[in-house]
């Protein structure tokens, strides 16, 4: 597919903007005034340090069921792309389900996707050249910068490979659906094995717990023989089961 890009130097998000957009639109700004992430947390990104960016896909005439592993084919794709950007001896890019990818178990990039009717946006934030987080994720999240130990990448060039990864990442979806991608998401599921809980509620009402069986080839998760649809999850320290049960 061809992408049309859309450049603002400050927008509230992305994501908002692609609502007004067309089936290979993608929106990028240099800042968010209202950045989003999952689960209705906020997306801080400092002014022209990282990609922000929200794309727009068809997919009319897709079965819901399909179109739910949307999100999972975007995290793959996004993995894709920052492989070709990790120094030499690198860090191990997994996913945690649904699709926050991870390098050295950090957070390196965040996806919403979000649908309205036939369209899908995938929102993407990548930390490229930030290299101080705030105290609340400063220990949970990375950047390009802090692994490459270089803060100086053009943002365009990682834009330009999450589209490329994207594209053709979205054609074998398209077709085969998440099942034609499924071994290669199993071969980087940071969460399988692990025992692990899942918010699936903001108040964090109904938590789930127990080990996890990785990622179905419908998408979903699999913890303690039961399938999570959508939630948030966290690898459990030893010991910390008991606090659930
Ligand atoms: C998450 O990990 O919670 C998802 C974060 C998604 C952030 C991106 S930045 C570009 C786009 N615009 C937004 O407001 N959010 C997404």
């Amino acid at each position: 597919m061809t992408f049309n890009l859309h450049h603002k130097a400050v927008t509230t998000s992305t994501n908002l903007d692609a609502r007004e957009g067309a089936p290979g639109d993608v929106f990028t700004a240099d800042e968010q005034t209202a950045g989003r992430g999952r689960l209705d947390h906020r997306w801080l990104s400092p002014p022209g340090k990282n990609l922000m960016m929200s794309a727009v896909f068809n997919v009319d005439g897709l079965t819901p069921e399909h179109v739910s592993s949307f999100p999972l084919m975007v995290g793959l794709a996004v993995r894709d792309a920052l492989l070709g950007f990790m120094p030499p001896h690198a860090p191990r890019v997994l996913l945690k389900w649904p699709n926050d990818v991870l390098a050295d178990g950090r957070k390196i990039a965040g996806i919403l996707c979000e649908r309205t009717g036939d369209r899908v946006i995938a929102g993407i934030g990548v930390n490229v050249n930030q290299t101080e987080f705030n105290e609340e994720i400063a220990s949970c999240a990375t950047s390009l910068a802090l692994l490459r130990g270089n803060n100086d990448m053009r943002v365009e060039a990682v834009r330009d490979a999450v589209l490329a990864a994207l594209n053709s990442r979205f054609e074998t979806w398209l077709s085969g659906g998440f099942a034609a991608m499924h071994a290669d998401y199993a071969a980087v599921d940071a969460l399988r094995g692990h025992t692990i809980t899942v918010r699936q509620t903001d108040d964090d009402a109904f938590p789930v717990h127990g080990l996890c069986d990785g990622v179905a080839p419908d998408g979903t998760l699999i913890v303690a023989g039961k399938s999570i649809f959508a939630g948030e999850a966290h690898i459990l320290a030893s010991g910390d089961i008991n606090t659930y049960a």
